[in-house]
């Protein structure tokens, strides 16, 4: 038997926290007992625990989960001296032994600053529309400091207090959607209490989500320029797709379901259906003497400038992106590729093993792309492991 890996235990334990954290607020809420910021229910506190810094001190977090188990022990001890009535005492005495005896980790690890926003998700859903309308203002108010690519190289980057971040990092994965809402909308300060980065009050809150929309897909697209892989997930952007006698519906109203194929027309390629996937033919803007559509059609203007962008590329037509089951952009092949293997999968598993399966492989490449896909789904998690 293996020891665990550490993305096995330290991922649930990061999803517990923000899931009990989650819970508590929402109770709150409910109780009526949470004010309201930008439009969520408030966290009411200064601190909350952190995920993002038990990914990095490993030490502090093993400390944590042993104390959580040792906090459980204690109470079940509690519980069964309300039974046990002739060992009552001895149980009860155990506890503060306990508590005495708990590994308990550094506050200032485990506790970090929170926001009343800090819990917020995000109402976009992130569409195409929602991450061009995020470029436009990315290119009004942020590209002095964070330049074109969100590399932190503007012309105005020089001149601050501290250098802006890479966003093309795994900088906006790890941080909680509401703490960058927060600091987009109030600014950045540093440990003494001086300005990094001013705020942008005069936003709305949606505009402020938008533009965390833009930069991911930025941040995607750039890391695929960069490294050739989509280093931090990447979900399907959100938008509608006409197929043939349906109702036109949200691209997401697959997740959960199939397999989807966006293909990006070009002028050559006539479209072959595949029974594996759905398949949705993104038209540009202008869409003159294309060959026949495929059952199902994108031509929402947005959406492929966000594919665009999410792809890395000024130069979309002809390129294809396989979906996984649950919305996660997978693969990609480039115009005049002349078909899938698994190489072309760009989101994948760090410690998939390369084991030798018993079944027979697939045929063809796409056949394996697709039976990887399906055997290593992206199990993403704000600030946990990735993937
Ligand atoms: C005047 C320069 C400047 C402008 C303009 C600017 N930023 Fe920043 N930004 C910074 C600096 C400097 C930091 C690093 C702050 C720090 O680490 O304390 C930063 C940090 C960030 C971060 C990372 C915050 C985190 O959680 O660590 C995000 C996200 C961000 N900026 C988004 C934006 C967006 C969106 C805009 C436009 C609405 C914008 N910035 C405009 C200078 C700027």
């Amino acid at each position: 038997m293996s020891a665990l890996t550490d993305s096995e235990w330290l991922n649930p334990l990061i999803g517990l926290l923000q899931g009990a954290q989650l819970g508590l607020l929402r109770l709150l809420a409910w109780l009526g007992l949470a004010a309201s910021s930008h439009g969520q229910p408030a966290w009411p506190w200064a601190l909350r625990l952190s995920g993002e810094n038990l990914l990095i001190d490993l030490g502090q977090a093993r400390r944590l989960a042993l104390t959580l188990l040792v906090l459980a022990l204690a109470v079940f001890l509690l519980v069964v001296a309300l039974i046990w009535r002739r060992r009552r005492w001895l149980l009860v005495a155990a506890v503060p032994m306990l508590l005495v005896l708990a590994p308990w980790p550094q506050p200032e690890v485990v506790l970090v600053p929170a926001y009343p926003t800090s819990f917020h998700r995000s109402p976009t859903g992130f569409s195409a529309e929602s991450i061009v309308q995020g470029r436009a203002l990315y290119a009004q108010h942020c590209v002095g400091c964070h330049g074109i690519d969100g590399r932190g190289q503007g012309p105005l980057a020089a001149a601050q207090p501290v250098w802006p971040p890479n966003l093309a990092g795994p900088l906006l994965w790890r941080r909680a959607d509401g703490d960058l809402l927060w600091r987009v909308l109030h600014g950045t300060k540093d440990r003494h209490g001086t300005s990094t980065m001013p705020g942008f009050e005069r936003l709305a809150d949606s505009e402020a989500w938008a533009l965390i929309d833009f930069m991911k897909a930025q941040g995607a697209g750039q890391s695929l320029r960069a490294s050739g892989v989509w280093s931090q997930p990447i979900g399907l952007p959100d938008v509608i797709v006409r197929c043939e006698g349906r109702e036109p519906r949200p691209l997401s109203s697959w997740r959960g379901g199939q397999r989807l194929r966006i293909v990006a027309a070009d002028s050559t390629t006539a479209l072959l259906e595949d029974p594996r996937m759905v398949t949705a033919q993104l038209q540009p803007a202008s869409h003159a003497a294309l060959p026949r559509a495929p059952d199902c059609v994108i031509d929402a203007p947005a959406a492929w400038e966000a594919f665009s962008l999410i792809a890395g590329t000024d130069h979309l037509a002809g390129t294809q992106l396989l979906a996984d089951r649950d919305g996660w952009l997978r693969a990609r092949s480039a115009p005049g590729d002349a078909g899938w293997s698994e190489d072309d999968l760009l989101c994948r598993t760090a410690t998939a093993s390369g084991n030798p399966q018993d079944d027979p492989p697939p045929a063809d490449g796409l056949g394996a792309l697709i039976a990887r896909m399906d055997a290593e789904p992206v199990r993403f998690l704000k600030g946990g492991f990735v993937h």
